[in-house]
């Protein structure tokens, strides 16, 4: 059975997702905005992290408490725009890993062209957490998600924020077992293989590049 591709509708996700749209929303506040949402989405994403539970002394008495157990995390960012999620995972899981992928697509074929590759050394033995903003055609994340099981990964999901139906489509057909969190699945992709409505050039609205 395929993993699920979770659509999180909370009130405050959506709030943030409709100013992250906006067209007046400037640079300062995008990245904040992008951060926030990846911090909240995080939180359900890893609703599945393994826990046993522990002793804690209170200045009352000895309790009962819980520590995270099982693999250790490392988060993927999909350069650039990967970047902006980051540091909205990294305050929840201080001791995770950073990984990072550079790969942009090309402006005719539209395909993902890798252009960087730097990881954990000790890659294989961790959970893995893909973040990029958009999954538009599917392409970029389904060859980050291709590189990272060349490196042994076996555990790995993606967040983003918005998705298109065809990137959705794309990482069912070739990575099944990859669940996926967006923040908002829009109606479909243009000409140029924009997500529509989308929110434009997730790159240049983070870094102010166009
Ligand atoms: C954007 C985005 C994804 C990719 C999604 O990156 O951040 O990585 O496009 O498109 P796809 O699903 O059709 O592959 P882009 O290639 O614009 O590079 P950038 O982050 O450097 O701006
Ligand atoms: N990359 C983006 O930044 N935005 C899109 O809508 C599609 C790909």
């Amino acid at each position: 059975m395929a993993a699920p591709v979770n659509v999180t509708d909370h009130p405050l996700i959506r709030h943030k997702v409709t100013l992250l749209r906006d067209v007046d929303t400037p640079v300062s506040a995008f990245r904040a905005l992008a951060q926030e949402i990846t911090m909240l989405m995080a939180y359900e994403a890893l609703r599945d992290l393994e826990t046993e539970t522990t002793e804690v002394r209170t200045p009352l008495a000895v309790a009962e408490g819980h520590q995270l157990t099982g693999k250790k995390l490392a988060v993927v960012a999909i350069l650039r725009a990967g970047l902006a999620m980051v540091d909205g995972i990294l305050p929840l899981v201080p001791s995770a890993r950073v990984g990072h992928i550079g790969l942009y697509r090309d402006p005719e074929t539209k395909q993902p062209v890798e252009y960087y590759l730097k990881m954990p050394q000790d890659l294989a033995d961790r959970d893995v957490v893909v973040v990029d903003p958009m999954l538009a055609t599917g392409g970029s994340a389904a060859a980050a998600v291709d590189r990272l099981k060349e490196l042994g990964c076996g555990s790995l999901r993606l967040i983003c924020l918005i998705g298109a139906p065809e990137g959705v489509e794309v990482m069912r057909e070739r990575h099944p077992d990859v669940p996926i969190w967006l923040a908002a699945l829009d109606s479909h992709l243009d000409d140029h293989a924009y997500i529509v409505p989308g929110l434009g050039d997730a790159g240049d609205r983070i870094f102010g590049t166009k």
